[in-house]
């Protein structure tokens, strides 16, 4: 095999992901891990690939769907596709394990979709979300709101607004959607090509439009409210009343439809005010009571929430939060000998639970003293044809003039944990 004319580099919308803001990646999932926990929440892994038919239930007149899915043949002929969300999956887990309802989980995990990259918009991005199903209480979107609103707050996000509409029952849904359909029928003349196309496939859609052009037009729709039923009307009245109750300011946003067909009832979106308008959604959600039984399963009621990691991070950026710091070894061993006890030191110094690191090919006192000094490491255990002779090492504080001593070797992990290293 020949090398490329060119390096290789990443694919368009795909990145890697490198310290130190993979490790505030990590952080952040266990962070979003102890809030939902609390709550009784556990972890659910499903595959990032699946039939391509678990996904078409996300929505087969959504972009998600007909546009930006990851699919093609696998080697048995069958049609599959990279996961574009996890909630299908989640659901198709369902119906296949029969778990105990409430089934409450939570994920973090990397979905696909072919979008037109952006700041914020990736081919290849990251989610964290909880899924609940087997529930049909309001009282549960009441939580499931307020894990969502919790999780941002507890991430460091401040200026977020969190905007909740009620698109109503399979019915209620059906008989909104053939009004805005004739409402924008009725107003074809004034709307851009584009918002057309997508009245002819997904009429919904059009309500979440960006374009200065569709707004005007937008603005006169018929709202969700006026074909809400009885029934879902009282739904969402308990639903507010519940975030009313914990606190939790919400704006009502009669237009918000959510780009995934799914859902029913309540959905909601979080937007971070220090993003542009485009990207701003850092997660939503919302119930889904028809999947499971879209996916084989018995009736089932399901609502959840994902928030987007990428998205996250970017706007608590936006808002001056600290910048991820590179973590650091406490020890950093510098063998003056032939390296065994490089070797064997920092392998002793880790079962013992102390971060170490040392150079690989030797190098003068100068230049491995400079790798410790690189290295971060509060400490640089030195070891030469002395210390070896006597059984000992050399501990130096990096970060202090305090004058270094010699120790026994095998008091070594002992010294080190009476001068405070973490473990
Ligand atoms: P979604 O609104 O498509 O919902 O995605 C949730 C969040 O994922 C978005 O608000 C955004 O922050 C992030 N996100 C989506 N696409 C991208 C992208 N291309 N690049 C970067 N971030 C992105 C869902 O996925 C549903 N499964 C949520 C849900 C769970 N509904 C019920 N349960």
């Amino acid at each position: 095999m020949t090398a490329p004319d060119q390096p290789f580099r990443t694919l368009a919308g795909m990145r890697d992901l490198l310290p130190p803001e993979s490790g505030r990646r990590r952080d952040l999932v266990a962070t979003f891990a102890g809030v939902v926990e609390l709550a009784g929440y556990r972890e659910v892994q499903p595959p990032l690939v699946e039939e391509l038919g678990v996904f078409l239930r996300v929505g087969e007149a959504t972009d998600v769907v007909t546009k930006e899915m990851y699919d093609f043949e696998d080697k048995d002929g069958r049609r599959v596709a990279l996961r574009p969300e996890l909630t299908a999956g989640v659901a198709r887990a369902f119906v296949q394990h029969h778990p105990q309802v409430p089934w409450k989980v939570w994920y973090a995990g990397t979905s696909f979709r072919h979008e037109r990259p952006q700041k914020g918009r990736y081919r290849s991005f990251d989610q964290v979300g909880v899924e609940v199903l087997g529930v049909d209480d309001p009282d549960l979107d009441v939580e499931v709101v307020a894990l969502a609103w919790e999780s941002l707050r507890r991430l460091g996000l401040e200026r977020i607004r969190l905007l909740v509409n009620s698109i109503g029952d399979h019915d209620d849904r059906a008989r909104y959607v053939e009004a805005v359909r004739a409402f924008l029928d009725s107003r074809r003349g004034e709307l851009s090509e584009a918002a057309l196309a997508t009245a002819e496939r997904n009429p919904l859609r059009v309500l979440d439009t960006q374009r200065a052009e569709d707004l005007a037009v937008v603005a006169d729709a018929p709202l969700i409210a006026e074909h809400r039923s009885a029934a879902s009307a009282a739904h969402f009245e308990r639903v507010l009343l519940g975030l009313d109750a914990l606190e939790i300011p919400y704006e009502l946003a009669p237009r918000l439809v959510r780009g995934l067909d799914y859902y029913r009832r309540t959905t909601f979106e979080l937007v971070a005010e220090s993003l542009d308008a485009a990207q701003n959604a850092v997660g939503g959600g919302g119930r889904y009571d028809g999947l499971v039984e879209d996916l084989g399963g018995p009736p089932t009621d399901g609502i959840g929430f994902a928030l987007g990691v990428d998205r996250i991070l970017l706007a608590l950026e936006a808002e001056g939060a600290p910048e991820a710091q590179p973590v650091a070894v406490e020890v950093f061993v510098v063998d003056l000998t032939d390296g065994s006890s490089a070797r064997d030191l920092t392998h002793e110094l880790r079962s013992a639970g102390i971060s170490a690191d040392r150079r690989f090919g030797g190098g003068s006192m100068r230049s491995q003293m400079k790798s410790a000094d690189r290295s971060g490491a509060q400490w640089a255990v030195l070891i030469g044809a002395d210390e070896l002779e006597s059984g000992t090492v050399t501990v130096r504080d990096l970060r202090s003039d305090a004058p270094q001593s010699p120790v026994p070797r095998t008091d070594l992990v002992a010294e080190l944990r009476r001068r405070g290293t973490t473990t």
